[in-house]
């Protein structure tokens, strides 16, 4: 099988994006897995440091890598927005694919320091264990949790936007594989509607920084941005808040009509079936099918 590198190579030639979808326990893994399966596309599965601890970092990794190996499908594993060197290291001991190391929140040279180590971590575990993994980084400030939000994140603006030429300094300075860029994305819906994507921004980011561009907070961005980004130079989109809500409103809707249902494997299906069909959608629209 090819390796997740190979794939979103493959996504950049073919202007297409492969989706990236978070979760925290193994219902939001089967929904996932069978819309990609339903499409045939390869998918990426991500775990935030609080839905890691939850799903727990071993159980993942050995979920993901199972239903690879049994399908013989393209089905990875990130650590989404990790906060340490040291978290980043232990997911990829566990055996994930790629990591994030999320350091905005740092000065810029302490987050350039912090990033290169993963990245130079990475390279040696991957020698080792002949392995190909895979390091993100993000510039740029784009909001924080995946939820509903009144509007946009506090610290989101134009000012925090990732400028070309900082990301091609960027890249050059950590050799990061992939890199998150501040866009006009936010992370969350907003309720009033999500900020517009800046297409011309991505363009120019694509065309200096040499790296694949990975689009975060995907939930509640309009359908055409999604395609004029692809279009411009994003090659993977992270989707978290629209399968929670799914999730969330499939669950109620279901226990309100069925007070009485204590079967987890009953009462749990309809949510299943709601992410599937919010990750259908995305995946679809993502590999222009
Ligand atoms: P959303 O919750 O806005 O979809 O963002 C998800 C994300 O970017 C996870 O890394």
């Amino acid at each position: 099988m090819k390796t997740l590198r190979e794939y979103i190579s493959e996504a950049e030639v073919k202007k297409v994006a492969i989706g990236h979808f978070n979760v925290s326990n193994i219902e939001a893994l089967h929904g996932i897995y069978n819309a990609a399966k339903k499409l045939n596309v390869p998918v990426i599965i991500g775990v935030s440091e609080g839905e890691e601890d939850f799903i727990g970092r071993d159980e993942v990794a050995v979920l993901v890598k199972m239903i690879r190996e049994r399908d013989n499908y393209p089905i990875f594993l990130n650590a989404d927005h990790h906060y340490t060197f040291e978290s980043v290291k232990s997911a990829l001991d566990t055996g994930y694919d790629a990591a994030i190391i999320d350091a905005v929140k740092l000065p810029l040279a302490e987050n350039i320091i912090l990033t290169k180590k993963c990245v130079d971590y990475a390279k040696i575990l991957s020698q080792k264990e002949g392995r190909d993994i895979l390091v993100e980084a993000e510039l740029g400030f784009i909001g924080q949790s995946s939820k509903l939000l009144d509007s946009v994140p506090e610290g989101v603006s134009e000012a925090t936007m990732t400028k070309p030429e900082d990301a091609k300094t960027f890249v050059e300075q950590t050799g990061i594989n992939l890199l998150a860029p501040s866009v006009g994305n936010v992370h969350g819906v907003v309720k009033g509607g999500n900020p517009r994507l800046d297409i011309e921004r991505i363009k120019e980011i694509k065309n200096v920084c040499g790296v694949p561009l990975v689009l975060h907070g995907g939930s509640g961005i309009a359908d055409v941005d999604f395609t004029n980004a692809i279009k411009a130079g994003i090659s993977i989109i992270h989707i978290n808040t629209e399968i929670r809500v799914a999730y969330k409103e499939a669950l109620e809707k279901y226990l309100k009509e069925n007070p009485n249902e204590i079967a987890p494997y009953k009462f749990l299906k309809p949510a299943v079936d709601a992410i599937e069909q919010v990750v259908y959608n995305r995946l679809k629209l993502f590999n222009n099918l």
